[in-house]
C-alpha cells in the first residue's frame, strides 16, 4: 500500500533530520526548528526523491541527506507562509504555526536557520557523494529555492492577491513556488545515479509538471477539503483573493486541467516500466489525496 510506504519513508527521514538536528551545537532556535521541520507533514518530496532513485536502483542511504535538505527548505518555506505579513495562518499539521507556538521572529530565525541547515547537510563530508555532484546539487537547490524558485514565486503569489491574473501567469508562478522544489527531487536522484544531461534535463521538467500538480492538488484541498485531514484552516484561498486556476476557472474546469497534466506526467513515465511503479503511485496519490 503506497499510504504505509509513504509512512515508512515519513519515518525514515524524520529519523535522519532528528539526528542531524542532535548533532548540531546547542543554541535557542534549536527547538523551534525541530517543532518546524519534525511536527509532522508527509514529506512527499523525500518520498519522490526515493522513487526517482528507484528508477535508476539507487539505494535511499546514497540519497537521505538530499532529502533532509529538501525537507528543511520545505519546512522553511511553510513557516514563512504561514507568517501575518505572508498568509497568515494559525494552523499547520494540525498543531499551532511557528510563528504562534514561539512568536514571529523566533519564526522569521528559525526559518532561515533550516534554509541554511539544507546546504550544510548537501555540503557534509560525511554524505559521501562525489565533490563534483555536492557543488552541482547546491548551486540547483540554491536556484530552486531563492528568487528564481519557492521566494520568487511566494512573491509574485502575494502580489497576484485580489488581481485578475490570466492562466499562464498563475501557472508560472506556481511552478515557481511549489514546482522547482520538486524539479530539483526528480534531477538530485538522476544526478547522483551518474545519468546524463539529457536525462537529468528531462528530470527537471517531470519533477516540475508533478509540483505544479501537487500545488493545484493543494488548492483543490483548500476548496474540498477537510481540516481534520489537511491539518490546515480550510476555504481560505477565496478569502485572501489568492490567484488559483480554482478561483480563476472554477473547480471542475481546474480538476480537468490537474487530470490530464496528471496523464502527461505517467505518459512520461512509462519508458521505465515497472521501475516507475513508486513514483507513478505518488503521482496518483497527489491528485487523490485528502491531507
Ligand atoms: C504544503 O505542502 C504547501 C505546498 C507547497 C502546497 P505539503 O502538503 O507537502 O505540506 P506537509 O509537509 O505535508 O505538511
Ligand atoms: C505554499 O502554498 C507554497 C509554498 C511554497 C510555501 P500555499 O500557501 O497554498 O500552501 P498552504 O496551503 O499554506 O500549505
Ligand atoms: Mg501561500
Ligand atoms: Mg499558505
Ligand atoms: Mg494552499
Amino acid at each position: 500500500m503506497l499510504k504505509n510506504r509513504l509512512k515508512l519513508n515519513a519515518k525514515k527521514i524524520d529519523l535522519f533530520l532528528k539526528k542531524y538536528l542532535k548533532g548540531q551545537k546547542r543554541s535557542l532556535l534549536i527547538s523551534p526548528m525541530n517543532y518546524g521541520v519534525l511536527s509532522g507533514g508527509k514529506k512527499i518530496r523525500s518520498s519522490v526523491i526515493l522513487a526517482t532513485g528507484k528508477l535508476y536502483n539507487l539505494k535511499s542511504n546514497k540519497l537521505l541527506n538530499i532529502c533532509g535538505a529538501v525537507e528543511c527548505i520545505h519546512s522553511y518555506s511553510l513557516i514563512h507562509d504561514d507568517l501575518p505579513c505572508m498568509d497568515n495562518d494559525k494552523l499547520r499539521r494540525g498543531k499551532a504555526t511557528a510563528h504562534i507556538k514561539y512568536g514571529e521572529s523566533t519564526a522569521v530565525l528559525a526559518g532561515n536557520s533550516l534554509l541554511t541547515l539544507a546546504f550544510e547537510m548537501i555540503s557534509d563530508y560525511r554524505f559521501n557523494i562525489k565533490d563534483k555532484n555536492k557543488i552541482l546539487l547546491i548551486k540547483k537547490l540554491a536556484e530552486c529555492s531563492g528568487h528564481t524558485g519557492i521566494a520568487g514565486g511566494q512573491e509574485l503569489d502575494l502580489k497576484y492577491e485580489k488581481k485578475r491574473k490570466n492562466f499562464k501567469d498563475i501557472i508560472n508562478m506556481q511552478r515557481k513556488k511549489t514546482g522547482k522544489l520538486f524539479s530539483f527531487c526528480c534531477f538530485a536522484a538522476g544526478q547522483i545515479a551518474g545519468k546524463s544531461d539529457k536525462a537529468n534535463r528531462d528530470l527537471i521538467t517531470l519533477g516540475e509538471d508533478i509540483g505544479l500538480l501537487f500545488q493545484l492538488a493543494d488548492d483543490f484541498l483548500d476548496v474540498k477539503g477537510k481540516s481534520k485531514y489537511t491539518g490546515k484552516t480550510v476555504n481560505k484561498d477565496k478569502k485572501k483573493g489568492k490567484s488559483t486556476i480554482v478561483n480563476l476557472v472554477g473547480y471542475n474546469n481546474a480538476y480537468d486541467y490537474a487530470i490530464n497534466l496528471k496523464k502527461k506526467i505517467l505518459r512520461k513515465l512509462e519508458k521505465h516500466g515497472n521501475k516507475a511503479n513508486d513514483l507513478k503511485s505518488i503521482v496518483n496519490f497527489i491528485l487523490e489525496r485528502k491531507y
